[in-house]
């Protein structure tokens, strides 16, 4: 009998082939490189879902037993399918979500990251992804404006986990106990609380599910004409929340929100929270990105008194999703989320090598080199390439904003504070709710014809436009 290893199939090895490896890869580059170039790509072509899905069935390879043969023609239908059924964002027609087209820079180095596989959570295993997001911070530290050595950041797959992360670093170190006693820890001083914007992203009030907190321990903090956290009202909400027996330990500011992108008033707010200890989270998630840019950088002024950052590269800093870094004010607070031991991945005596793993500050134990294609775009380019193209967009936003001002048949719902934009077509006397079906109409039309793509949000009250002019 013959217990021994059975030597792979020569197309398993195949499957490793390096002269094929080039074959699929210059083929590939080829057709990315026309897609690139097509200027004729506009908006988004939907596909019936059953449509695509037979599509993607009939290019699978129906052979059970054997590994199958590579079939360069199959490999380039799938690319071809891929291409053109996703949203264009390198396309002119293309103004929807806020995930952008990336720096083709960018995506030859997730190439790479993609091909060498260095989850970066630790040292070891991704040596120079962990220096570079030491750097990086330090890079993007000189527009924060924190004491060098003092602060500390990690990245997270995604805006969404970052704001998740820190806000469980604000409760782990304002409710003491709620990490080893949970939601059972008698803190003696109200149910912990949650203090938002009323306009904050849902990953932000989702977290109140997530940590246990409940969505009734949220505290909506309501919003001035400029959509903005109204700075007044914030003290007598606080106050009411205690006398609800509410204990506000974080409150979380936007710089950026994503249906107007207003920017809070950070350093109103991290005077409020500063006096009552409450930790401020800032979900820059989009707007952070404008720190780099001299002419924009004051819309976050006040963000070096945040705690805590959420920054997400793939938004306006053009390179592939996700790539979030958390920032943290004080740096023993990145390693307060998590306390779990584990000896096969943390050592007793960090050494300094383990001092720069992320595991201990982060959810994801395997997770992309993300920081690696940002790092390159800035290494090669510098702070100008972003900042240029972050004052362009925000440029292109204000002047369609004075050309709907002219439109009477246009109204627009706030003054364009970086690249978003909301507006909406209302010829005529129509009521709210006419007015509201209309523009879902000439979406789903404009979506239909495919030349271009735009978003759609609902946003309460009339449109405040008196003074933004
Ligand atoms: C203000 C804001 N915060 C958080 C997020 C979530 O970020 P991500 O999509 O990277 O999870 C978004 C995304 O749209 C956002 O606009």
């Amino acid at each position: 009998m013959d217990h021994g290893a059975r030597i792979p199939s020569g197309l398993t090895l195949d499957a490793f082939n390096i002269q094929q490896f080039r074959e699929s890869s210059e083929a590939t580059l080829a057709r990315l490189e026309k897609h690139l170039a097509d200027a004729s790509i506009r908006g988004l072509e939907l596909t019936e879902p059953a449509q695509l899905t037979r599509a993607a069935r009939s290019l699978m390879t129906t052979e059970r037993e054997h590994v199958a043969g590579y079939d360069e023609a199959k490999l380039n239908a799938i690319i071809d399918l891929y291409l053109k059924t996703g949203i264009q964002v390198h396309s002119p027609g293309y103004m929807g979500r806020q995930f952008s087209g990336t720096f083709p820079l960018a995506g030859v180095v997730d190439f790479v990251s993609s091909l060498v596989s260095q989850p970066s959570s630790f040292y070891e295993a991704a040596q120079l992804p962990n220096v570079v997001e030491k750097i990086m911070a330090d890079e993007f530290n000189r527009f924060i404006g924190w004491p060098a050595g003092s602060f500390a950041m990690v990245t997270t797959s995604g805006g969404s986990l970052a704001n998740l992360t820190a806000i469980l670093a604000a409760r782990n170190d304002r409710v003491p106990g709620s990490w080893s006693e949970g939601g059972a820890a008698d803190h003696g001083r109200g149910r912990p609380a949650l203090a938002v914007g009323a306009d904050v992203h849902y990953s932000v009030s989702r977290t109140a599910g997530v940590m246990g907190i409940g969505e009734a321990q949220l505290v909506r903090l309501p919003l001035n004409r400029r959509h903005q956290i109204d700075v007044d009202r914030v003290v007598p909400e606080l106050e009411a929340a205690q006398r609800r027996g509410l204990r506000v330990f974080c409150l979380v500011a936007s710089a950026g929100t994503t249906s107007v992108s207003a920017f809070d008033p950070l350093r109103e707010l991290a005077e409020i929270t500063r006096e009552r200890g409450i930790w401020l989270h800032v979900d820059g998630a989009h707007g952070a990105s404008l720190l780099v840019s001299d002419e924009l950088r004051w819309k976050l002024d006040g963000i070096d008194g945040a705690d805590s950052l959420t920054w997400d590269a793939h938004k306006m800093m053009f390179t592939p999703a996700p790539c979030t870094m958390l920032f943290y004010r004080d740096k023993d607070k990145s390693r307060s989320p998590f306390h779990q031991w584990a000896s096969y991945v943390f050592d007793e005596e960090p050494d300094v090598y383990t001092a720069l793993d992320s595991g201990g500050k982060t959810l994801e134990c395997t997770k992309r080199p993300m920081i690696m294609p940002l790092w390159v775009l800035w290494a090669m380019y510098g702070r100008a390439l972003f900042a240029e193209k972050i004052e362009y967009l925000c440029r292109l936003t204000r002047d369609v904003h004075r050309i709907l001002l002219a439109e009477p048949d246009f109204e627009t719902t706030h003054w364009p504070e970086a690249n978003i934009l909301c507006f909406r077509y209302r010829p005529g006397a129509l009521s709210d709710s006419e007015a509201h079906r209309l523009q879902i109409a000439i979406r789903d039309r404009v979506k239909a014809r495919g030349t271009f793509f735009i978003s759609k949000v609902d946003i309460a009250g009339p449109p405040p436009c008196a003074w933004c002019s």
